[in-house]
């Protein structure tokens, strides 16, 4: 069990050193927006539902600014057509982990976690990446040092505990 788990987290280790940025259908840059303008996080990612997942951000979010801003770019002009559609921009996902692993954003956040301990320096991006270590060695780097639970059901509801 302990080699097969640790082979597996080389390979997981190697698979995300390889994750190129997915394409995006419009190139919005977090350096320009949370970087240069000083926008904050919350303004267009807020924990939605249950809290397990952080919202993006509405298209209106975005026209707030761009029905004027810019208004002329090809990019902005196809950002206006999902607004005027009233449609969500079908963003790629960055970050995911599998079904069978327990996450909550909210309980990391109220417990102090910050958005870049686990994605990074999302602010100095102009292309987010998967370059946070979202691993289960990251997790559990982060919960050793945190005195957090590292049991195997902790974050796997589902698993029996193998003997
Ligand atoms: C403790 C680690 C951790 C912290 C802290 C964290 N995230 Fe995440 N984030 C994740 C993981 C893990 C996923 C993938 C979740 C999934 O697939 O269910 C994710 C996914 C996301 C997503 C994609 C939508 C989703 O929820 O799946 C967004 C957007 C996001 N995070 C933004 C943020 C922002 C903004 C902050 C700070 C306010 C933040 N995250 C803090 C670990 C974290
Ligand atoms: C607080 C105002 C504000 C908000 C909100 C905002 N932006 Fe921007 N955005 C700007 C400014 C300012 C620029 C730089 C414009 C320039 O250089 O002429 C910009 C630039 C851009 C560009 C580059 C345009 C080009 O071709 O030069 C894109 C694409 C873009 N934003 C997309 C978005 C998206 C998508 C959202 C919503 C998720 C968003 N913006 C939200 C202010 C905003
Ligand atoms: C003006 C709106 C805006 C602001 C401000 C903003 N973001 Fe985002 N964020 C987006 C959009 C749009 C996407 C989807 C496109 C992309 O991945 O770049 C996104 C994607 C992400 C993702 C990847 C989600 C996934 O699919 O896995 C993370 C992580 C994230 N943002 C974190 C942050 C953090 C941390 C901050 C503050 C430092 C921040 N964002 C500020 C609009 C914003
Ligand atoms: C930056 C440090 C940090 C990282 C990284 C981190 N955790 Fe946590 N985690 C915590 C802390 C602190 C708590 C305790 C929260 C509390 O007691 O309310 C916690 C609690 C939890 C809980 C129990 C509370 C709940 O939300 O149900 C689960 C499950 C969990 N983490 C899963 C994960 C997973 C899965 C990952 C990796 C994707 C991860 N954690 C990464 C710090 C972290
Ligand atoms: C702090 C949270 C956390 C704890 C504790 C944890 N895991 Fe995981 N586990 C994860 C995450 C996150 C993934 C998904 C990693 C990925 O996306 O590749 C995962 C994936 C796995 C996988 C699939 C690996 C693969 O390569 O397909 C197995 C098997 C596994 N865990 C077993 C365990 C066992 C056994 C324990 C107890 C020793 C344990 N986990 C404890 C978070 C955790």
């Amino acid at each position: 069990m302990t080699a097969r788990l640790a082979l597996s987290l080389a390979f997981a280790a190697c698979a995300l050193a390889q994750t190129p940025p997915p394409a995006q259908p419009i190139p919005f840059s977090h350096k320009q927006h949370a970087g240069t303008l000083k926008l904050a996080c919350k303004m267009c990612h807020q924990a939605a539902g249950a809290g397990e997942r952080m919202a993006y951000p509405a298209t209106s979010t975005c026209m707030q600014c761009h029905s004027a801003i810019a208004a002329d770019k090809p990019d902005i002009q196809k950002l206006a057509a999902f607004a005027k559609d009233q449609k969500p921009v079908p963003w790629a996902p960055v970050y995911r982990i599998p079904s069978y692993v327990d996450f909550s954003h909210k309980t990391h956040l109220a417990a102090g976690a910050e958005c870049e301990n686990c994605h990074g320096p999302v602010a100095t991006r102009d292309v987010l990446s998967r370059e946070g270590d979202i691993s289960m060695g990251g997790c559990m780097n982060c919960h050793r040092q945190r005195k957090v639970s590292i049991d195997c059901t902790f974050c796997h509801e589902d698993m029996q505990q193998e003997q």
